[in-house]
């Protein structure tokens, strides 16, 4: 199945729908789909990350949408509308620096609104249909992202990446790792070597079993030992997905940035791969919130005390990269060079 779905049940003749998702928190050691049916449901599901990468998040924003349309019971179209909006809120505040989640819920509400429709049986219509584009171009847009991409990637490479950025964090298909099987699908020899991503670990438990099911050679490293295979000639290139991109910068997982430096100091080319519902138009690095997770993601594992139980920890999810350090951005139009090329202006308009 796709990483997210919509579902729709008939239970002793009433309709019950609900968001499907691949339980991300629980790979590798198990595959399971949990269904959300409720907002709180799908709220927990995004705050606990067991539905995570930027555009999936788009995806559930969306679906978030069409789901609240679905449980309304509201008896005006006034009400529902307020249902709609209380719903929109509640997803938006689960994790704010993905800009692709508040995106895929504006999206949807501004259908809605668009349409004109003046009964909620429409509305509920127009809000499914349009979380289904969303998540049906998701997947359209990452072929072409990653047929651009290809062709940066020569045969016989070792592409370095950090968290996931492939078809678990998207609809399907992914963004940094949809390159790396679009050069595999051409033909081209591409190993990869992916960064465990401390704290949650999604490059070792999501990246390294996402490329090991389509036999895409990877190598798991510790994220410190990233610069030293970099210095010692062992990458010919970085590449990282986006949770939202200003003018000025990139914003990816913690470490990302690290990376960037590292790439830079050993003459490597550093690529971003997202689509264009990542770009952000109006606001710049400084204004933008970074996440900050709960201490025990350093402090305990399994029960097991990583840390002494009170320590003092910082723990952001994520990290601005100065746009200076990236070679390259990858979108569905094509490649644009920060600051060179006019395609890269044209993303911001
Ligand atoms: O905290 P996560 O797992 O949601 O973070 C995900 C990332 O940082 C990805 O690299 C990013 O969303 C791009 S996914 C195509």
């Amino acid at each position: 199945m796709r990483t997210i779905e919509w579902k729709d049940d008939a239970e002793n003749g009433t309709k019950k729908s609900a968001i499907a998702m691949i339980d991300q928190t629980l790979l590798p050691a198990e595959y399971r789909v949990i269904e959300c049916g409720t907002i709180p449901a799908l709220c927990e599901a995004i705050e606990t990350l067991r539905i995570r990468g930027a555009p999936a998040l788009g995806a559930a924003g969306g679906y978030g949408i069409a789901l609240a349309a679905q449980n309304s019971t509201a008896s005006s179209f006034d009400q529902f509308m307020h249902d709609l909006l209380a719903a929109a809120r509640a997803i938006k505040q689960t994790r704010p620096t993905a800009i692709n989640l508040a995106w895929g819920v504006d999206r949807v509400i501004g259908a809605v609104r668009e349409s004109g429709c003046g009964t909620t049986n429409e509305a509920r219509e127009i809000a499914l249909r349009e979380a289904s584009a969303i998540a049906d171009e998701d997947v359209t847009r990452n072929r072409r992202l990653g047929e651009h991409g290809a062709a940066l990637l020569a045969d016989g490479e070792t592409v370095l990446t950090h968290c996931n950025a492939g078809r678990l964090a998207c609809v399907d298909f992914g963004t940094a790792i949809g390159v790396i099987r679009a050069a595999v699908e051409e033909g081209k020899e591409i190993a990869v070597v992916s960064c465990e991503t401390r704290p949650l670990n999604q490059g070792g438990r999501i990246t390294v079993w996402e490329l090991a099911q389509d036999r895409i050679p990877v190598t798991l490293i510790a994220d410190s030992a990233a610069g030293s295979m970099m210095r010692k000639g062992l990458i010919d290139r970085v590449i990282v997905g986006a949770d939202r991109i200003t003018r000025d910068a990139v914003f990816n997982k913690i470490g990302t940035y690290t990376h960037s430096v590292l790439a830079k100091e050993n003459g490597i080319p550093f690529y971003v791969a997202a689509p264009k519902a990542t770009f952000d138009s109006t606001r710049q690095e400084r204004d933008i919130e970074i996440e900050e997770r709960g201490p025990d993601e350093l402090r305990v594992l399994e029960g097991t005390m990583l840390a002494p139980v009170d320590c003092a920890v910082y723990n952001p999810a994520f990290d601005a990269t100065p746009i200076e350090n990236v070679t390259a951005v990858i979108t569905e139009d094509g490649v644009a060079y920060p600051g060179r090329s006019e395609s890269w202006g044209r993303l911001f308009v």
